[in-house]
């Protein structure tokens, strides 16, 4: 049993990572059985999940989709925010019930949420039914413990990693577009956030397995890979080879993906060799997530973002200067602790400006055990509800906006699955990453397709395939 520990998560001393070949030889011992696999929270859970469900398969398990049919059920949980984690106990309610009726159902949790401290103890304490609890960590110890199957509820946690694990073989959901790791973890701290108490120091991946994973890819005949991590800007940071996103990005682009994409960026390691190389590869796609949190410089210092206005802004400037076309998004939060109304018609003021293609709004959640967590949550919930309605209000019109502007114009869109509303139409991706719904056969999908836009919501775009 290892119990999760901040102290340990705040150790980052550097020492020398390790890298694990992870073992994927495992043992079939739950054939004819069925799990249900759930998966809250953002695009790495949504990966880690391709992980999780290889290791399900590999022990001989098949899908299901409803709940009650399951034998093995696993919660990927997410920590951001107090809803997320919400969402989790609710649905551990309903666990709790089918295994009233079912006494061999088998419940682990995993994911952000069992990286928290108080979240494990009040797991201990109230829901012994959860026989399994396994960190983002150690992902890779999840067929272990299913296979040992012990009596008392189990649990792996490991806060702090120095360990890299390679050779995960994945069971990607789409043949289409693919994730691809480039680091764990987060070393920036931004005061609100809990993601390095659960994810634990920022790790590289190897700069060898990142290429032989991504040549993979391009050989199955991928059309678009996403490079992910917290921080994708500090890639290499660690590894003191001399070698940076940048460089990483370069040589992905040149293995000749058709798409290349990563997320998620942090301004202050956005160099300007990192907007150059965007610049200059047309397989690396014009879109870049760049969260600025908030437009207050005194409120960016005081969630430790390390840049003010005006150093995001004249990197936005730059990207919109040199990459043509570009479309930047962007995650907000609102009523941090101490966020006057003057701070926030700062944020007004700077999505003003920038006009966002898109943007992420939160209403500012108290994690526990994070730094902002010790300072006064003092903004009312009205005040802070009133705050997230005017942004939303700016937010939408500025992504509608850019919307519009694509209407009658031709462009590419790389088709993804068919729509789920209508049967002759199908949906997929524009380069700046906005979602469109295609008059066009089944037969377009995997494909990079001409479209013409026909009209333009907040959140979507309407086309035909034109050719
Ligand atoms: N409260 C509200 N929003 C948060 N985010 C991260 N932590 C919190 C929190 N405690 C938001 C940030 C981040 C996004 C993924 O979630 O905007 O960029
Ligand atoms: Fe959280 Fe900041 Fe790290 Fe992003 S960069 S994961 S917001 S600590």
């Amino acid at each position: 049993m290892r119990l999760p520990n901040y102290d340990e998560a705040k150790n980052r001393e550097k020492v020398e990572v390790k890298y694990l070949d992870v073992d994927n030889n495992i043992n079939p011992v739950y054939i004819n059985k069925k799990y249900f696999l759930r998966t809250y929270g953002c695009q790495m859970n949504v990966h880690d999940s391709e992980q999780i469900r290889f290791y399900l398969e590999k022990l001989g398990m098949t899908a299901t989709d409803t709940l009650e049919q399951a034998d093995v059920v696993v919660l990927n949980t997410c920590a951001i925010r107090e809803n997320a984690h919400d969402k989790v106990i609710g649905y551990l309610g309903r666990c709790k019930h089918l295994k009233k009726k079912k006494p061999n159902l088998i419940i682990a949790v995993m994911g952000c949420m069992v990286g928290q401290v108080d979240v494990v103890e009040e797991l201990r304490a109230k829901h012994d039914y959860v026989d399994i609890i396994v960190g983002t960590n150690n992902i890779y110890d999840l067929p272990k413990l299913l296979i040992e199957k012990k009596e008392k509820q189990n649990i792996e946690v490991y806060s702090n990693s120095d360990i890299v694990p390679e050779n995960i073989i994945y069971e990607r959901d789409s043949k289409i577009s693919a994730w691809v790791n480039i680091m764990y973890g987060c070393d920036k701290f931004c005061t609100y956030c809990i993601v390095p108490f659960t994810r634990g120091r920022e790790r590289s991946r190897k700069i060898e397995c990142i290429l032989k994973e991504c040549k993979n890819l391009v050989d199955n005949g991928y059309q678009e890979i996403t490079l992910l991590g917290q921080n994708v800007n500090a890639y290499g940071n660690d590894l003191n080879l001399g070698y940076d996103f940048a460089d990483l990005l370069e040589q992905v682009a040149q293995l000749g993906i058709p798409r290349l994409r990563f997320v998620t960026s942090h301004p202050w390691n956005f160099t300007e060799r990192m907007i150059d190389v965007i610049a200059k590869y047309k397989n690396i796609m014009p879109y870049i997530h760049l969260p600025i949190q908030s437009g207050s410089t005194r409120i960016l210092k005081k969630m430790n973002r390390r840049y003010t206005k005006e150093e995001y802004q004249n990197l936005f400037d730059q990207m919109k200067k040199k990459i043509p076309n570009v479309a930047i998004t962007t995650d907000i939060i609102v009523g941090f602790p101490g966020e006057t109304e003057e701070d926030f018609l700062e944020t007004l003021e700077i999505v003003n400006y920038c006009k966002y293609d898109g943007a992420y709004t939160f209403i500012y959640s108290e994690r526990k055990g994070t730094a902002s967590s010790f300072m006064k949550d003092d903004v009312s919930l009205e005040e802070k509800e009133s705050r997230l309605k005017r942004l939303n209000e700016a937010v939408n019109k500025y992504s509608k906006e850019s919307n519009l502007k694509l209407i009658n114009k031709i462009v590419p869109v790389l088709v993804v699955g068919p729509s789920m509303k209508d049967k002759d139409k199908v949906y997929g991706y524009t380069d700046t990453m906005k979602l469109v719904n295609v008059e066009g056969g089944e037969n377009l999908i995997g494909k990079i397709v001409d479209v013409k836009i026909t009209d333009a919501k907040s959140f979507s775009l309407d086309g035909i395939f034109v050719n």
